[in-house]
């Protein structure tokens, strides 16, 4: 694991607490030659509680979040091109980068909406069974950016466009290092 990714996983776990991260975490330890968390309870099966996790001085504040992950991770290209990475690579990815990012995306512009922001708001509920293949059918289909439909249908959602454009497509092209567009996710409208 390198040093860049060891930082996403600590910064991951800081704003997720423990628990949600056990898998992370694991593949953190094994990474780094099989470190063990002292002893007190924290045996590494994911049960440990939030005063195992402030003992190993990270956060206070349990699954509350209290960091911002566009600033503890940042909005980065990958370390290895994202058409080179294994399945497993990419969730990894997904997990300790995007997702955090993206759900802190989503609740700034609408924290009502969006108070729940988890792998199923793109990838659907059955992510695992689809192997999270996207686009996705569980997202509304959108019209082809530029087309006559695009434009109507952006003049009457223009805020929504907006944050889809500028926040969630380009920091997406950045975060992959590749194109992505509104059919990256969408299903196309025709
Ligand atoms: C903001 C939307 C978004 C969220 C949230 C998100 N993903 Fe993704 N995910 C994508 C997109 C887009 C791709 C496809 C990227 C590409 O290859 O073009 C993808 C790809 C993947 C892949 C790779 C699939 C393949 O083809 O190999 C996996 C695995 C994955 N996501 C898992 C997850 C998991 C697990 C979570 C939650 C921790 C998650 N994703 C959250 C948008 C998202
Ligand atoms: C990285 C994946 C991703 C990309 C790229 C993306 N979207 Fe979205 N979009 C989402 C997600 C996730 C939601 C919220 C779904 C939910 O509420 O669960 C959403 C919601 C929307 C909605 C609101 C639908 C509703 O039910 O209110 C519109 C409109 C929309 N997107 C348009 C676009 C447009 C236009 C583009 C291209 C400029 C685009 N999206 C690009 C993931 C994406």
């Amino acid at each position: 694991m390198t040093v860049r990714q060891t930082a996403v996983s600590l910064a991951a776990m800081r704003i997720y607490g423990w628990g949600l991260l056990s898998v992370m975490l694991s593949a953190f330890l094994l990474a780094c030659g099989g470190g063990s968390s002292g002893g007190d309870g924290t045996d590494g099966d994911g049960t440990a509680g939030d005063e195992d996790f402030d003992e190993d001085g990270f956060d206070d504040a349990g699954d509350t979040v209290t960091a911002s992950a566009v600033e503890l991770i940042g909005i980065n290209p990958p370390e290895t091109p994202w058409s080179d990475m294994s399945h497993e690579e990419r969730e990894f990815d997904m997990i300790g980068r995007f997702h955090p990012i993206y759900r802190e995306l989503f609740q700034q512009h609408d924290a009502e909406r969006w108070a729940e922001f988890g792998c199923e708001n793109c990838h659907g509920p059955n992510g695992s069974e689809t192997n999270f293949a996207m686009p996705s059918d569980h997202l509304p289909p959108v019209p082809a950016p530029g087309s006559e439909s695009y434009n109507r249908a952006r003049g009457v959602l223009t805020d929504m466009y907006t944050f889809m454009e500028e926040q969630v497509t380009a920091n997406m092209t950045t975060m992959l290092g590749q194109e992505v567009t509104c059919q990256s996710c969408h299903p196309s409208a025709g």
